[in-house]
């Protein structure tokens, strides 16, 4: 009887704390235990080394912050972060380990990086309210476990594009500080597009005297008014010198290196707006573009731009204002790779330029696409006499590549595997899976019902970096990537970029055997807490009911097929709100004819946790499959 009563009590005591232990992303190893670490106020948080004390008072200040205690850093102390003597060589530059008990916690690492991860692991053990920015009152208990971790790559990175928005510095300095929570080690800056040059460039001074404004537009995107020719530019924003070495200093605090791209030779027409005569037309009433639409699609997968956003690749001067510009960036951004873009350069202005075509004559080059190709390589000589190495988008194969340069795969993976064949350093950020700017749940109540992909959260948790095909050595890693031309605020970046980012994180750091899509989807709940506590936004789209139309002779037949298995759906036909007392829709349903309208809402352990989905029958009819598709079905 005493033994089955311990047995209770160890049982109950370990379970309680194995509940609060929810890590993204999942470590190489956890072992839990029963009992725990209780933080009180008074407490020394100790350090071994010199280099190992910002990370310690990081962790102060964020105990402090919430428990409004007055825990201190010294030399020793019951929580101790320790730079190991003699190298573990399996934890590498950036593992840790933890151990935590009754009595202390342990972070030990080979270098400052891993002490770091191993305070973003306790920071997670501890309860939410950690999170908090005031004094809070909680049990302030950290869990006993022992865990040894390391990532699976070495670049885990996210893209903000700040051209298409201007978020502020300390936007920026918000933004890298969340992705730093959960273990990414790369912030791709994307500065300068068709909407606006964000970076101060001293020998160039229009570039953010004209290119970082534009004439103001509310609304939606790609539908806007053309700027006049005499309306004011009033917004924008761009970010001084000083406000770069800022926040490269900020995010190197949080062991993320920042990586500037500068998007080249298309995409530029903020550039061209400054300085119209880098163009092939040098037309001077370019202006920078607000969001109006600018392209034409015919159809055969290519793009006609209205209004020239290419520099010109047969002129000197490009290749000297280049100069200038990369110069700069160099002394500014520690990272050893400058990213140059290379994407989506549009070449009908080069075909009818005399300058051009004689230079592809001399040459003897085939097609614009050479052009091109000799376009990044000229680049890639003026970052190398700046001790930089380029990394630019997939389009950068296209005219042939210098051996050093590296590319960030994006119309799927099909770039970067060539790319890994020729011997190229690749990053992994293929647009179905990692493009977190694209549509994460149903159309009818996502902000942006339009967008071009689908990429839901599983989506991203299913991405395997390393096709088959490929040498994983080739793989440094991937990023999830933010454009921002439907994010015009820092909340709703966030929105789109979590719980995705949180998903690409274990896809990124934990082994790939410990990947588990179910158990990802039960430490959800606990990280929407903790970022509500740090008011940090989301989106719970994961939640709501996904719904599968399908007609079956002349009958609308409409099924679900969710991304959680075990939530119930419930539906109503009759326009009422369905809730659990509506009818369960366990297989698919007969939709009548008529003004009717599918409503679906889903719960999950008996708590209503998806919005309501309303789909009228000729929404769900135009979603349905073809006859044909539905066959293939
Ligand atoms: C891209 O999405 N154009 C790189």
């Amino acid at each position: 009887m005493k033994y089955t009563l311990y047995i209770f009590c160890f049982m109950s005591v370990s379970s309680v704390y194995a509940q609060d232990v929810k890590l993204i992303p999942q470590p190489v190893e956890l072992k839990m235990s029963p009992g725990g670490f209780q933080i009180r106020d008074n407490l020394s948080i100790g350090y071994n080394k010199p280099e190992a004390k910002p990370i310690a008072e990081i962790l102060a200040k964020k105990i402090n912050t919430s428990t409004g205690y007055q825990v201190k850093t010294d030399k020793k102390g019951k929580i101790m972060l320790s730079l190991n003597e003699k190298v573990d060589p399996a934890l590498g530059k950036e593992g840790y380990t933890l151990v935590s008990t009754s009595k202390s916690i342990k972070i030990e690492a080979n270098e400052p990086a891993g002490l770091f991860y191993g305070v973003q692991t306790l920071l997670q053990l501890a309860p939410k309210e950690i999170e908090s920015s005031t004094k809070i009152n909680a049990d302030w208990k950290i869990p006993a476990v022992q865990i040894r971790d390391y990532p699976r790559f070495a670049w885990r990175g996210v893209m903000l594009d700040v051209s298409r928005h201007f978020f502020t510095k300390e936007e920026v300095k918000k933004y890298i500080d969340e992705i730093s929570r959960y273990k990414y080690n790369v912030f791709h800056w994307h500065l300068t597009d068709d909407q606006g040059w964000r970076i101060e460039i001293k020998s160039l001074p229009k570039l953010t005297s004209i290119g970082a404004w534009r004439v103001p537009r509310v609304g939606k995107w790609g539908t806007f008014e053309a700027p006049k020719s005499d309306e004011p530019a009033t917004d924008g924003g761009f970010y001084t010198q000083e406000d770069i070495k800022e926040i490269v200093q900020f995010a190197q605090n949080r062991f993320i290196t920042v990586l500037p791209e500068v998007d080249v030779p298309g995409h530029s027409m903020a550039a061209i707006a400054s300085y119209p005569e880098l163009c092939c037309t040098k037309d001077p009433s370019i202006r920078v573009n607000p969001g109006s639409n600018f392209a034409e699609w015919p159809g055969d997968g290519h793009f006609v731009m209205s209004v020239d956003n290419s520099l010109n690749p047969s002129d000197e001067k490009v290749y000297a204002f280049l100069d200038k510009v990369f110069t700069e960036m160099a002394a500014l951004f520690p990272s050893p790779y400058i990213h140059v873009g290379g994407d989506e350069c549009y070449k009908g202005y080069w075909e009818k330029s005399d300058a051009c075509k004689r230079m592809m004559k001399l040459a003897d080059m085939k097609n614009t696409e050479e052009l091109q190709g000799y376009f990044m390589r000229r680049i890639e000589q003026i970052l190398k006499s700046k001790n930089k190495k380029m990394i630019g988008w997939d389009e950068i194969l296209e005219g042939g590549l210098g051996p050093q340069a590296a590319v960030m795969s994006w119309r799927g993976t099909q770039g970067g595997i060539a790319a890994a064949r020729l011997g190229h350093e690749v990053v992994m950020t293929p647009n179905p899976y990692t493009y977190i700017d694209l549509r994460q749940g149903d159309p009818s109540v996502e902000p942006d019902g339009t967008s071009y992909l689908y990429v839901p959260l599983s989506k991203c948790y299913s991405f395997e970096p390393v096709p088959d095909s490929v040498d994983a050595k080739y793989i440094l890693g991937g990023q999830a990537n933010l454009w921002t031309e439907k994010a015009p605020t820092l909340r709703h970046a966030e929105y789109l970029t979590f719980p995705r980012a949180w998903a690409l994180s274990e896809v990124y750091w934990s082994p790939k055997g410990k990947k588990n899509w179910s158990q990802f989807v039960d430490k959800l709940d606990g990280h929407f807490e903790r970022a509500d506590a740090a008011e940090v936004n989301y989106a719970r789209s994961v939640y709501d009911a996904i719904a599968q139309p399908k007609m079956v002779g002349k009958k609308l037949m409409v099924g679900v097929n969710n991304e959680i298995s075990d939530m119930d759906t419930y539906y109503t036909l009759n326009e009422t709100m369905p809730d659990k007392f509506s009818r369960k829709l366990t297989e698919p349903v007969e939709i009548p004819e008529g003004k009717v309208t599918l409503k679906l809402v889903t719960y999950r352990n008996e708590k209503k946790v998806g919005k309501v989905i309303a789909l009228s029958r000729e929404e769900l009819i135009s979603r349905a499959p073809k006859e044909k598709e539905s066959k293939i079905n």
